[in-house]
């Protein structure tokens, strides 16, 4: 089973696992989306399913919401649980400072809300995230449909004055029909290949009437949990300022992957 995993698998299986050594019994925790929250997702079933493991999940999707039961996570409202102890989530890129790119998968806005709304928020990711400055993967902002085209002008404009070196914006699609995000709404995407300023072009993109949320995450992230294919893991901590290396045996173990993967 180990050897069907490819090695980006298994560095986000690796960082998904050491993660979950932030989840205790009658915690609250908020559940990412994308492929290596997936895994989270996974573990955690695992946990509550064979080790008693008792917690309450909030996710930031339909499908993490789905997931999360089908491995028999209890899951339960962001306005049900009020604030979170955790969350835990993937990242389409992360810098030095630990501010990332979200919204690959289209759930920014959603997974923005619940990190927020949480005592701590932890990154999983494979090396291949880590960039020297944000802005090679491109940026999704989320758009009400009304007016999209004059949001898309208003964002054209404004990004004309600003710190960034590509312009082009793209609408995502889904074949040749609209993405749609859980809310509703469309995503753009904003190629700018390098940000100067995040931290400004986050509040200045937000200011735009139609625009509902950016994918940068400012301030956000505490802890990043970075994956490699042998099993190692580097755990950064930018709260306490500490940097952990730790190596997991388990890809040796034929019968979790079996059941992570089944
Ligand atoms: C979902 O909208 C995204 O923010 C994902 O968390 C992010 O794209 C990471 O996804 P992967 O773990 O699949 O790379």
């Amino acid at each position: 089973m180990t050897s069907e995993l490819s090695p980006i698998d298994k560095a986000k299986f690796v960082a998904a696992k050491q993660a979950t050594e932030y989840v205790k019994s009658g915690m609250k925790v908020g559940l990412g989306t994308g492929s290596t929250a997936a895994w989270l997702v996974q573990c955690l079933g695992e946990m509550v399913r064979n080790e008693g493991l008792q917690i309450k999940g909030v996710p930031t999707s339909n499908r993490t919401a789905n997931l999360a039961r089908q491995v028999g996570i209890e899951v339960i409202t962001l306005d049900e649980a009020k604030w979170l102890d955790v969350t835990i989530d993937g990242t389409d890129e992360y810098d030095d400072d630990l501010c990332l790119i979200k919204g690959g998968g289209g759930a920014h806005l959603q997974e923005k809300i619940v990190a927020t709304a949480s005592d701590q928020m932890i990154v999983i990711a494979d090396a291949s995230k880590k960039v020297d400055t944000l802005g090679a993967f491109p940026l999704p902002v989320e758009v009400i449909p009304f007016g999209m085209r004059t949001t898309q002008s208003l964002i054209a404009e404004t990004l004309i004055g600003l710190d960034v070196l590509g312009r082009d914006i793209t609408q995502r699609t889904v074949g040749d029909a609209p993405f749609v995000s859980d809310e509703g709404n469309f995503i753009l995407d904003l190629h700018l290949k390098r940000i100067g300023d995040a931290r400004q072009l986050s509040l200045i993109l937000n200011q735009i009437p139609g625009v509902v949320e950016n994918g940068l995450f400012i301030d956000i992230c505490d802890v990043v949990i970075v994956g490699h294919g042998d099993g190692k893991v580097d755990v950064r901590d930018i709260t306490k300022g500490t940097e952990d290396q730790v190596r997991f045996d388990v890809l040796d173990d034929e019968n979790l992957f079996a059941d992570l993967t089944d």
